[in-house]
């Protein structure tokens, strides 16, 4: 989808649907929509004065206006109060207006740009939201369809003459080009597992720049590492882990060169388990089809990297992406054994079905090892226990440095990609002490989401790191916050970010 900027009016824009605004509580409109709905004859004002609408968040109205108006529909979104107006829901604004696009297949939409004017955002910050909202909304996975989703081909903002043109062009490539990323990951995620094995994972990697143009792709270098190089590092958790498929583990390894050429790296470690059944600790049947998401964190680490070429952010950034599938096989490994990781430490394992924690061990220990990164974050479709402890409304989020859990803090603010801190006290860690090796891979039923975090604290030593645990906001099952029901993309807007930010300045 084309998305740019247009300086005119709305009114006499040429597209198939024209899409203005209305505040909640506002009985004249003004601005565009004010100029829109006197072309029509106050079509929108007659609404409101009825109580067909009220500019609720998420109500919408679509007109046929007879004329007035160069296009044949005008689609009115609500925008709810306006203090509650912040960039992220300039973001889910874009979902309603583009499913009724889709749905009524048309090529061709001209939006006003919400929140710039009377809503008080920066114009910068209005326009890049709704770009990313317009490029995730047209997102649609129908691979397996036979008859294909509609998809818009152009996405118009129609900007007066005169107000800030060159930030909100800036404004919308930045959200055009992120929305692209996380579109990328968002394929991989929603791919059956059958498609997606680790070395597809791979494969996908290694075109993680394919596209970007010359100046971008060339900062970009990935490596993937096979069985053999895997087991000359020591890595015994990917290797356990992956024992029980036909496929063999990969490590991929993606490298962004942004930064300056001996500046520090940021290292972006994601869970890659292409499937995760449970292994010989088999999960129940029921909602295992859902655990090809696994590899969200890996896919959405990969895009990160794929966003920070796109939009050339100053940082050296490594992916760190362990690949495998969890099976149960008679090459399987099992509850009771025993691992030596990377790090030297060993690993008693009770559930085969906490399977995350071991990969991201040993590419955590490789990450530190190889890259002596200023920071490590890593992100993982972790514990269910997280899913119960926040739902599906924001990742849990844990670490071992409280500058960096403060940076993830505001960027989580501003990207508006929702992280909430969970505490790893160090009595929680007594929970995965194990009686024949250093730890074990489960901490019992209480505080699983942060038993999980404390087992990778152990890898990370004293290297700034944090620990995202997406398992409930990498998948939306039905409509929610400005998502279609599928993969979301999460946590590449909060990890994009954090990039941004420190590129800006901080080591
Ligand atoms: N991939 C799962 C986590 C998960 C579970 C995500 C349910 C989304 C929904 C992970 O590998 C897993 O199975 N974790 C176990 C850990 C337990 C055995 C300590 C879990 O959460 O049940
Ligand atoms: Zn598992
Ligand atoms: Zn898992």
């Amino acid at each position: 989808m084309k998305i740019e900027l247009a300086i005119g009016d709305i009114a006499r824009t040429r597209v198939d649907m024209v899409v203005v605004n209305l505040f909640e509580g506002v009985k004249t409109p003004g601005g565009a929509t004010g100029a829109v709905d006197k072309a029509i004859g106050g079509a929108v004002s007659a609404a409101v004065r009825d109580g067909d609408f009220r500019g609720k968040w998420g109500e919408t109205l679509l007109l046929r206006p007879a004329k007035g108006v160069a296009a044949p529909r005008v689609l009115v979104v609500g925008l709810g109060p306006r203090e509650k107006l912040t960039p992220d829901r300039v973001r889910q604004a874009a979902l309603p207006a583009v499913r009724t696009a889709k749905k009524l297949k048309l090529s061709s939409v001209a939006s006003v740009l919400h929140g710039a004017g009377a809503g008080g955002l920066d114009p910068a910050d209005a326009s890049r939201f709704a770009a990313l909202g317009a490029a995730l909304a047209n997102y649609e996975y129908d691979r397996y369809k036979s008859e294909k989703g509609s998809r818009l081909a152009r996405y118009t903002i129609v900007e007066r003459p005169g107000g800030p043109v060159a930030r909100i062009r800036e404004g919308l490539a930045a959200g055009a080009r992120l929305g692209e990323a996380i579109n990328w990951a968002r394929d991989l995620v929603a791919s059956p597992p059958a498609d997606l094995r680790p070395d597809g994972l791979a494969r996908a990697a290694r075109g993680v720049a394919a596209g970007l143009g010359r100046t971008a792709a060339r900062k970009v270098r990935v490596r993937v590492y096979g069985k053999r190089e895997i087991e000359a590092l020591g890595m015994g958790g990917i290797l356990a882990v992956g024992k029980g498929s036909e496929v063999p583990p990969r490590l991929i390894v993606a490298e962004y060169r942004g930064g300056r050429p001996a500046g520090p790296w940021t290292a972006l470690v994601g869970k890659g388990v292409t499937f995760d059944t449970g292994g010989i600790s088999l999960k129940k049947w029921e909602g295992m089809e859902k655990m090809k998401y696994d590899m969200a964190g890996g896919a959405g680490m990969l895009a990160a990297v794929r966003a920070a070429a796109s939009l050339g952010i100053r940082r050296n950034v490594v992916a760190v992406v362990p690949a495998v599938e969890n099976m149960p096989s008679g090459t399987a490994y099992r509850p009771g054994d025993v691992l030596r990781m990377m790090s030297g430490k060993t690993v008693e394992v009770l559930s085969t079905d906490a399977e995350g924690r071991l990969i991201l061990a040993d590419a955590i220990a490789y990450a530190i090892r190889r890259y002596r990164p200023a920071a490590v974050v890593d992100a993982a479709t972790l514990t269910g226990a997280c899913v119960v402890a926040l739902g599906s409304i924001a990742m849990g989020m844990m670490g071992n440095d409280e500058a960096l859990l403060a940076r993830m803090k505001e960027a989580s603010a501003a990207s508006g990609e929702r992280a909430w801190p969970l505490p790893l006290f160090e009595e929680y860690s007594e929970q995965i002490k194990s009686d024949v090796a250093d730890i074990k891979n489960i901490g019992g039923p209480e505080a699983g989401a942060i038993t999980g975090g404390c087992f990778l604290k152990e890898f990370a030593g004293d290297v700034p790191w944090v620990h995202l645990d997406i398992a409930g906001v990498a998948w939306m099952e039905k409509e929610k916050m400005g998502y279609a029901p599928g993969p979301t993309g999460a946590p590449v807007r909060l990890v994009v970010e954090y990039l941004t930010r420190r590129g800006r300045g901080a080591a």
